[in-house]
């Protein structure tokens, strides 16, 4: 034998819980369908277990588990537990979204994903480019989300698929220059659509929607452009094209420009994307905070699925605060040859 034995690797709770990152930056999937979120609720150990899986999820941005059997109470229960162990004020807890109603069959803290309706039925893309769609859920309200959860039940044989993008490498993936004139700046989110569907429609805006802050008719906020994860303590880029109307401090022109390169740079910057094709009964659950989405409207049959949303924190940024890379001393974005 040469030298001193090595030391065995430190065991973690999801030691036993095969898993593969789907590319560098973004995504990890759990491989076998014995990993069973269900069992993480009551397992001897669960605190730790959803410790860990809100560090990974923060890390990774977005986290799949394979055909998992749960009901949208037990869904519930999860992200609670997620939100709790995460981290989140005491005063947040799931979302209620504008324009879900307290009477509807699973209740107003689970919103149905739908193809023929559900919160979608408010048609806020309104067509043009697929691209048209990236967003984080929910930056409109005072104190936005921290973990989203989908479970897809009903789905077509091939289509539909969903994108997610990394906040972290989209900051770090801008010149110094750049991100020095964003760090500091903040950008109004509005979604005035639920607004107008509501008053349309006849029906209530939802009046209190997880967090004591998340309260009344005005679904408008004001967020960094740059912000701090609370957990990975990563600068993130906060901007995106559903939500976000205006950067604060420029001239609307000005604005105009400097939001649409961020959201191209989100969109058209595939090498921090990853893209998931879903099977019955997946879930994805991600870190709004860290990433952004967008759906495949690619098919024709009915798809549909269920989604539970935190509530995580007030946005801010810090200005002692590191780029993902710089912390975890990656080689730079910028210089990364092709
Ligand atoms: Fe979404």
């Amino acid at each position: 034998m040469v030298g001193p034995p090595l030391s065995p690797e430190e065991p973690t709770p999801f030691s036993a819980h095969e898993r593969r990152d789907e590319t560098p930056v973004i995504g990890t999937r759990f491989l076998s369908k014995n990993t069973q979120l269900t069992n993480f609720l009551t397992a001897p150990n669960t605190d730790d277990l959803f410790t860990e899986l809100a560090r990974l999820i923060s890390e990774r941005g977005v986290v799949f588990f394979p055909s998992q059997e749960i009901n949208v109470s037990q869904m519930k229960q999860v992200m609670y537990r997620l939100g709790e162990q995460g981290g989140r004020p005491r005063t947040s807890g799931l979302h209620k979204h504008p324009i879900s109603e307290d009477s509807s069959e699973l209740g107003a803290e689970v919103s149905i994903i739908s193809s023929e309706g559900g919160i979608l039925k408010a048609d806020y893309y309104s067509g043009g480019r697929s691209s048209s769609g990236w967003h984080s859920d929910i930056t409109f309200e005072k104190v936005p989300s921290d973990y989203s959860m989908l479970k897809i039940h009903t789905l077509p044989e091939v289509g539909g698929d969903t994108l997610w993008a990394s906040g972290y490498d989209a900051y770090d993936r801008l010149s110094p220059a750049m991100q020095k004139f964003l760090e500091g700046l903040t950008a109004v989110h509005n979604a005035d659509f639920f607004n107008h569907y509501a008053s349309k429609h006849g029906i209530p805006i939802q009046p209190l929607r997880g967090s004591p802050e998340n309260v009344g008719e005005d679904l408008t906020a004001i967020h960094p452009v740059i912000r701090t994860h609370p957990l990975t303590g990563y600068k993130t880029l906060f901007v995106n094209r559903n939500f976000t109307t205006k950067i604060v401090e420029l001239s609307k022109d000005e604005s105009d420009a400097l939001l649409d390169f961020l959201f191209r740079h989100i969109s058209e910057n595939h090498v921090l994307q990853v893209r998931y094709r879903w099977e019955r009964n997946d879930i994805a659950i991600w870190d709004n905070r860290a990433t952004f989405h967008t759906a495949t409207i690619d098919y024709s049959e009915t798809r549909v699925g269920d989604r539970v949303v935190g509530i995580g924190e007030r946005p801010y940024y810090d200005p002692a605060s590191k780029g993902r890379r710089e912390t975890l001393g990656l080689a730079d974005a910028r210089t990364l040859k092709a």
